[in-house]
């Protein structure tokens, strides 16, 4: 069981991956764009973190809040994803702001997952 779950956080981990390295790209490349790599980033997190969001295969006392507050803000994520995509598809551009809040909120869950304990 343990190593199932220990499985399941690496695929938490490459939904992050994914989500953050995408977003990277795009703000390296001064590009304010939504990619479908980040999409898939997202979902493949956000299942495996609900999935880890239960008290399987772990002898120690799980920290609630802090899965409640990250689930919030994975779905705050997913609504500028939304609204960037949209914005996007009618050409008028994703807005900065919506652009740099996907990168700093996923960066927030990956600190709040690794400092809160
Ligand atoms: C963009 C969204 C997210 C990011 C970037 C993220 C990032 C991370 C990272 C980096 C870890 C590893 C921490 C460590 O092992 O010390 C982790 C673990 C974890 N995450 Fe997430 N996460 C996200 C969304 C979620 C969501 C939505 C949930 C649950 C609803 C969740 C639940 C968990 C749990 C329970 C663990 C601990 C796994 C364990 O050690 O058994 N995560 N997350």
């Amino acid at each position: 069981m343990e190593t199932l779950r220990h499985v399941v956080v690496l695929v938490h981990l490459v939904g992050f991956a994914l989500l953050f390295g995408a977003w990277a790209v795009e703000a390296v490349n001064r590009r304010l764009k939504i990619t479908r790599l980040m999409n898939w980033g997202l979902l493949v997190a956000g299942v495996a973190g609900l999935a880890l969001a239960a008290p399987w295969g772990v002898s120690y006392e799980m920290n609630y809040t802090k899965i409640a507050v990250k689930l919030v803000i994975l779905l705050v994520i997913g609504a500028l994803l939304g609204i960037g995509s949209a914005r996007q598809r009618k050409g008028t551009g994703v807005p900065a702001a919506v652009f740099w809040l996907i990168g700093i909120l996923t960066f927030v869950n990956a600190a709040l997952a690794v400092l809160w304990r």
